[in-house]
């Protein structure tokens, strides 16, 4: 597997990646939203790539959460390649990246996406609490931080 820095040519594919996914779907966000949202996000974009397709993304603003620390948005495996190493990489690099620059790293999960909320627990992210009704009324979000140094 290669993790690369994404570029424009991606954004059709993880738009695409995006819009197919619960968390992103359950919010109404389709291929238009999703586009909208990786071309105007200041966030660098890493790239998995396996066997030449891309497998997954994660988004990384090293000063995401200002003087807290890193933030880590949107994290996405296609889901014929989920549970094969993919998110981990991706998550192990996106840390490596900011670990320089902030003592903690964010990020935020929808309270009822286990999956992902394991995920991160795995890594060592702890929950700092729960955000009701964050981005739209009835759905709550765990904020998530790992301390870094
Ligand atoms: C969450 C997600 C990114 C994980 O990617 P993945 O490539 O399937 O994860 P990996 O195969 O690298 O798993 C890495 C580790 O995470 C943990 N993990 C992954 N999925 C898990 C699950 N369903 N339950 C418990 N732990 C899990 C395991 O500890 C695993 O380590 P292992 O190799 O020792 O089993 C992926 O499932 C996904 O894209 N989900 C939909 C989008 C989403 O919810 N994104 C996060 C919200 S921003």
């Amino acid at each position: 597997m290669k993790i690369r820095m994404g570029t424009r040519k991606d954004i059709p594919a993880l738009a695409k990646l995006i819009s197919s996914l619960a968390p992103w779907a359950d919010y109404g966000i389709n291929d238009e939203r999703a586009k909208k949202i990786l071309l105007n996000m200041p966030d660098k974009i890493y790239v998995a790539e396996k066997e030449g397709e891309l497998a997954g993304f994660i988004t990384v603003r090293r000063n995401g959460m200002g003087e807290f620390g890193a933030y880590l948005r949107m994290s996405a495996v296609k889901e014929s390649f989920q549970k094969q190493g993919s998110g981990k990489a991706l998550l192990e690099h996106a840390i490596r990246v900011v670990k320089p620059y902030a003592r903690s790293v964010f990020c935020v999960c929808h309270v009822e996406n286990k999956e992902a909320c394991a995920f991160v627990e795995a890594f060592g992210f702890s929950q700092v609490g729960i955000m009701q009704d964050l981005y739209q009324k009835g759905y709550d979000e765990v904020l998530y931080r790992k301390q870094l140094r």
